[in-house]
């Protein structure tokens, strides 16, 4: 196991973060924080129960994209329970990885899972308020995360910040299907046997797979999000699509 860092981010404190700002958590963030540390423990089971295990594939394909070498410093933000971080330090063992979420139950069903020396480092932190210097990262990551950050393009422009100058993003996220065949399967999957299912097998009392439907839907489409983070500003801004054609890899660079 890691050691875990605890960075306060409920309101009523005054404490600045190493960045200077101060850890806040709005209404809707708590929100959110609370339904996911509701779902934690059986988070994983149910990312493989509904993904069928391709969302392992999907990460290892997805963080080929930062082209990390050795000694490179990657965040994972948004880590969860940290299986992009894993899917990292599998491809990249030198590289120093370090996992962000503000869950602490999702960063501890994570960090009980971690037997290797080669795990990552976990801090509780906000995305929108990192608690880390300007250009201190090679790259940052995130998947299936940012569509629950309150501000997009504040949570996208905090990003950019930490990453050094020629550092590289990447955002792995659901995407609306490719296949115009599937869709309709795709469409009635997610939007409605996946949050039934999932409220029920998770016992989630605050409906947290209808409120990830949801948050699926009020998605940007990929090229609107290509936007975005163009807008962050970074540079480079490139997406493709993985199997089966519903999720979207976006990678940038800062400049
Ligand atoms: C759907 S999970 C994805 C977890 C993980 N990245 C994965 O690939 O399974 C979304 C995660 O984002 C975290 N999250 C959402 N908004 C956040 C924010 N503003 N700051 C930090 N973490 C946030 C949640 O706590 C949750 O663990």
């Amino acid at each position: 196991m890691t050691k875990l860092i605890d960075v306060p981010t409920t309101s009523g404190s005054d404490r600045e973060s190493s960045a200077g700002r101060h850890p806040f958590l709005d209404k809707e963030g708590q929100k959110i924080q609370g339904l996911f540390d509701e779902i934690a423990p059986r988070y994983d089971r149910l990312n493989r129960l509904f993904s069928f295990s391709i969302d392992l594939w999907w990460r290892r394909r997805a963080v080929r994209s930062l082209r990390t070498r050795p000694g490179d410093r990657v965040l994972d933000a948004c880590c969860g329970t940290g299986d992009l971080a894993m899917a990292l330090l599998e491809q990249a063992p030198e590289a120093e990885v370090i996992g962000s979420d503000f869950s602490l139950p999702m960063l501890q069903a994570g960090n009980s899972k971690f037997l290797t020396t080669r795990s990552p480092a976990l801090v509780r932190a906000d995305t929108l308020h990192l608690p880390f210097d300007d250009c201190t990262f090679d790259g940052a990551m995130v998947a299936f995360g940012m569509r629950n950050v309150v501000d997009l393009d504040a949570g996208l422009r905090e990003l950019r910040r930490i990453l050094k100058p020629g550092g590289r993003l990447m955002i792995l996220e659901f995407t609306e299907m490719q296949n115009r065949w599937i869709r309709p399967f795709s469409t009635f999957y997610q939007s409605q046997l996946l949050p039934r299912l999932g409220n029920r097998l998770s016992g989630s009392q605050v409906k947290a797979y209808s409120y990830l439907d949801e948050s699926v839907r009020d998605w940007p489409d990929a090229e609107r999000l290509a936007e975005k983070i163009r807008s962050a500003p970074l540079h480079a801004v490139r997406h493709h699509t993985l199997f089966p054609g519903n999720v979207a890899v976006h990678e940038a660079v800062r400049g």
